[in-house]
């Protein structure tokens, strides 16, 4: 009994490391994750929607994934265990991508401000149309719109309506469809 086990072991991890072995060559994945990877090899969902005209990202076709994704260390540690099995791809969770990403390309958001002074895409059910790069400057008397980002309403690599995501952004907390507090219930 025990001499068999000490004979399959080997054999076993043998046809374990030539299996894996064909996979690395085949995919082209190098076994160290670096900045320098090429990402599309295994975030192909990500990679395709570069030529995507429904996508923001759309628009920035010219740059290069760690143009935004630049936080090296978080990166790291999330591809610590990287793999030739890009079927793990799937638990990925959400990216939270910090506005300062985006706001060394575009300018804070003051500027952004001036940028959409005349935008009318954000509006409640009254009528009332807010200019949504305000709601972190001028409208932010009890710091509760701090908890609004860029990417509450632009997304990169998904479809977006970008009316209805900011929309949707104002209603998680205006549950009422109104841009007001206080003046139904305290
Ligand atoms: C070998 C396949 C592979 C390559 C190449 C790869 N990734 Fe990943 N990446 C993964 C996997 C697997 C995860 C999921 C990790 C998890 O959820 O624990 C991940 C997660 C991520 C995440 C989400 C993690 C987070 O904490 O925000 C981002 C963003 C990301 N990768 C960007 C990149 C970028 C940028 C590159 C190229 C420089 C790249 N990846 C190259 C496999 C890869
Ligand atoms: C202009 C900025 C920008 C560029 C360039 C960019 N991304 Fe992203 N990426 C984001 C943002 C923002 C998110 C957060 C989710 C979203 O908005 O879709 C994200 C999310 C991700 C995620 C995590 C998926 C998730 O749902 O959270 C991966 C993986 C990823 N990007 C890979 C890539 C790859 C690969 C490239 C290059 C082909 C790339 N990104 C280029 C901004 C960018
Ligand atoms: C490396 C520089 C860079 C970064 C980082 C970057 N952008 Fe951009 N962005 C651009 C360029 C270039 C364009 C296309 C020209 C333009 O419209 O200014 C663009 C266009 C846009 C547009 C207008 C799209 C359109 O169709 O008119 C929006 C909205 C936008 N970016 C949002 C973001 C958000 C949100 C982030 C952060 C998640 C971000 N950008 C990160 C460079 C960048
Ligand atoms: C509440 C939702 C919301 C948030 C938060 C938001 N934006 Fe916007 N943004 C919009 C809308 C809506 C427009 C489109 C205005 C239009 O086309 O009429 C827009 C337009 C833009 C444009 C194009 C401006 C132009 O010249 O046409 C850029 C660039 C941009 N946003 C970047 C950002 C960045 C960077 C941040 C974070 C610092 C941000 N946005 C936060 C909703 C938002
Ligand atoms: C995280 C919760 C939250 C989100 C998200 C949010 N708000 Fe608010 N908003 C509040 C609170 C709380 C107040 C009242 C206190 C204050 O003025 O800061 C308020 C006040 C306002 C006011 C001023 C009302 C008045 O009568 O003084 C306007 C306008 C407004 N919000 C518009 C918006 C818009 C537009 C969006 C979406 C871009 C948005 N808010 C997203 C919580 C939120
Ligand atoms: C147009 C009227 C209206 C406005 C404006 C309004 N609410 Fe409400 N809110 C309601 C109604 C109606 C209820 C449900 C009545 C109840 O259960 O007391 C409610 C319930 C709530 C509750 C749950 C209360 C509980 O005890 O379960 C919270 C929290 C809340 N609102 C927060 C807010 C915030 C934050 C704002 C501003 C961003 C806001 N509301 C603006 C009408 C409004």
């Amino acid at each position: 009994m025990l001499s068999l086990k000490k004979s399959i072991v080997p054999l076993v991890l043998i046809f374990i490391l030539t299996v894996c072995d064909v996979a690395v060559s085949k995919s082209g994945i190098p076994a160290e994750w670096s900045m320098d990877t090429d990402c599309a090899l295994c975030h192909t969902h990500e990679a395709d929607t570069l030529t995507n005209e429904k996508c923001l990202i759309y628009a920035h076709s010219e740059e290069s994934c760690t143009s935004c994704h630049s936080q090296e260390d978080r990166l790291a540690v999330a591809h610590r265990k990287m793999s030739t099995d890009t079927s793990k791809l799937k638990r990925l969770k959400r990216t939270k991508m910090g506005e300062e990403n985006c706001i060394a390309c575009h300018g804070g958001w003051e500027d952004l401000s001036e940028r959409t002074k005349d935008t009318v895409l954000v509006q409640d059910s009254e009528g009332t149309i807010v200019n949504p790069h305000i709601v972190r400057t001028e409208i932010n008397k009890s710091k509760q719109h701090n908890l609004v980002t860029c990417t509450s309403c632009h997304r990169m690599h998904t479809e977006t309506n970008l009316a209805e995501a900011a929309n949707e952004a104002c209603r998680t907390c205006h549950h009422a469809g109104v841009y007001k507090c206080g003046t139904c219930h305290n």
